[in-house]
């Protein structure tokens, strides 16, 4: 059997294993911009930890000692980790906005969803680009906190995710382009009509919000540190990266709350939107031009964020690029496990993690550059369920729940 397309590129600068977070990194994320999401997030109505799943014969058969997957999949009934970050920033406009128009030092999203402040919160309007997931998080944080929300989509965002959106109560519009094309229209549409843009992506003059999201993202591995208190930390994290996001935060959180034992950090991403990946190569942050087409939903960007780069290119040890042939078999890994390992749903980008052990399998220089071996113990970041249901069934050949039954 051929091995499918993968690479991978050892960052030469990596800040060695020793080094502090620093004052540098906690202007762009800091502890305390974790703790505040933490405490704002976990007040939410129907908050809970997700699990972190131990995969014990998967690990065996991969030739490491653990596999654990931080499964976001039932996140406040989302789908997605996305939860955590758009509707966090949501919440931060409109906590902003009272505490300005009433001259108030701090309102929490407690006292938002007491509806006090339902006038001016339903005459607000959020916006924002998205592949899916980051859109059904501002979605559903509007309708949480009563503001109206209208997102945009590129044409290849599949039918299922624009209509979770909408079940949200969102207005869903199309533009015409890749993800990167609607960012600009989101952002443009804003200024000249006085929306607020709620981006998961930061730019020049923008970066307020988006690390909002990136704090609320942060509560994942506040999880996962809690949940591995008792235990050493993992050696190894994979993180896939869209626009970067997520990865640096969950990079940042580990490094402030790790230390020096922080896990080697991992960059995974699709051959065809190897963003983090090129800017690492070239030392600056890169543009992947092209029509970013994977089946990856989640990772079709061709831009890193400018926030995450700031954290990612010193924080990351190793990029990694995979074919679509690799997250499709990851899929349908977690769903069919062997005996002993529970089944797991895991949409396409949610099984990214191990798609990129799955390169390392087959890539005998991949192995090596990540350093894996039978000491390994590997966290892998279970991004999302089932987000896209039908694509969901296609790839696997059952629904969630019968891989679950
Ligand atoms: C399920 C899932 N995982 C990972 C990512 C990547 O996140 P980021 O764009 O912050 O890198 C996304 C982004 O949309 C996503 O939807």
């Amino acid at each position: 059997m051929m091995n499918s397309p993968a690479y991978a590129f050892t960052n030469p600068q990596a800040e060695p294993s020793l080094s502090a977070y620093g004052a540098k990194r906690a202007g762009v994320m800091s502890q305390d911009g974790f703790d505040a999401a933490f405490a704002e997030i976990s007040s939410w109505p129907g908050y809970a930890p997700t699990p972190l799943v131990s995969l014990p014969k998967l690990a065996q058969q991969l030739g490491v000692a653990e596999v654990l997957y931080k499964d976001e999949r039932g996140r406040f009934g989302l789908g997605s980790f996305k939860a955590l970050g758009g509707a966090y920033a949501v919440a931060n406009v409109l906590r902003l906005k009272v505490q300005q128009t009433h001259g108030l030092a701090q309102v929490s999203s407690k006292e938002l969803l007491s509806g006090a402040f339902n006038d001016l919160i339903s005459a607000s309007t959020v916006t924002c680009a998205t592949d899916g997931n980051h859109g059904r998080s501002v979605a559903w944080g509007a309708r949480l906190f009563g503001c109206k929300c209208v997102i945009y989509v590129h044409e290849t965002v599949s039918q299922g995710r624009r209509d979770a959106i909408a079940h949200y109560g969102a207005e869903v519009r199309e533009v015409k382009g890749n993800y990167d094309d609607a960012v600009r229209f989101a952002a443009a549409t804003a200024a000249a009509l006085g929306w607020t843009v709620v981006s998961d992506t930061s730019y020049p003059g923008y970066r307020d919000i988006p690390l909002d999201v990136m704090h609320g993202y942060g509560v994942m591995a506040s999880e996962i540190v809690t949940q591995m208190s008792s235990t050493q930390p993992p050696t190894h994290v994979f993180a896939q990266a869209g626009v970067g996001a997520l990865a640096s935060a969950v990079c940042a959180n580990f490094w402030l709350q790790w230390g020096v034992q922080r896990p080697l950090f991992i960059v995974t991403e699709p051959t065809q939107a190897d963003c983090v990946y090129q800017s690492l190569q070239a030392g600056q942050r890169t543009v992947v031009e092209g029509s970013l087409n994977t089946v990856m939903a989640g990772l079709a960007c061709g831009e890193v964020s400018e926030l995450a780069w700031e954290i990612l290119h010193g924080g990351t040890n190793v990029a990694v690029a995979i074919d679509d042939a690799y997250a499709l078999e990851a899929m349908q890994i977690l769903a069919q496990p062997q005996k002993g390992d529970p089944p797991i749903v895991a949409g396409e980008t949610g099984g990214v993690g191990l798609a990129a052990l799955l390169a390392a399998r087959d890539h005998a220089n991949i192995r090596a550059q990540l350093k894996l071996d039978a000491h390994s113990r590997v966290l892998l970041l279970g991004s999302e369920g089932d987000t896209d249901p039908v694509i969901y069934r296609q790839v696997v050949g059952k629904t969630a729940s019968e891989v679950l039954a």
